[in-house]
């Protein structure tokens, strides 16, 4: 599977480049809003799929949220790749590396547009969550590991 955590300064690099591009770009939020302050924890979990010819192409990461839960968060696909199965990679990595943790449930807020996403791989709608940037509605989505 060409999914794998990210290594190099280079991998790191596209990685939150590709996370900037889809989900801040577009609402205009400055370069470094992509980052969160638990990015560099231990805990945290990073993927990301590379093609073939080494392009970095979907990102997504896990880190555990509660005694046995663990919360995806920050799934961005290339939108000129998005659609072929990418982003599934992506979180059936995650699912895995909580699996292996000992999680048995995920949980992730979703974006109102990725919501289909996430009900196609298993997750359900638990409830509307935040507003991100004012327009961007979200909701809480959970799935047995
Ligand atoms: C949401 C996102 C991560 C999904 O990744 P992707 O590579 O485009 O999705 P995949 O091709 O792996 O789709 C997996 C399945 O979900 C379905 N799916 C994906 N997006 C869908 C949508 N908007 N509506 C309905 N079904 C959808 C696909 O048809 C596919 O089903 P299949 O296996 O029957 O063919 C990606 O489109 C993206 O980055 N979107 C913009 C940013 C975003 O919203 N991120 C999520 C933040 S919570």
């Amino acid at each position: 599977m060409p999914v794998r955590a990210p290594h190099s300064p280079a991998d790191f690099a596209a990685y939150y480049q590709l996370r900037y591009q889809v989900l801040r770009q577009p609402w205009n939020q400055p370069p470094g809003s992509e980052r969160a302050d638990d990015d560099e924890a231990p805990t945290t979990i990073h993927a990301l799929f590379a093609t073939d010819e080494g392009h970095v192409a979907g990102v997504g990461r896990l880190h555990p949220s509660g005694p046995h839960q663990a919360q995806v968060r920050y799934m961005a696909v290339d939108p000129a790749l998005q659609g072929q199965g990418i982003g599934q990679q992506v979180l059936k990595y995650l699912e895995e590396a909580a699996r292996q943790q000992g999680q048995t449930e995920c949980i992730l807020h979703a974006r109102q547009q990725a919501v289909p996403f996430y009900e196609r791989l298993g997750y359900h709608v638990v409830a509307p969550s935040h507003l991100l940037f004012g327009t961007v509605q979200h909701y809480l989505m959970r799935k047995d590991l």
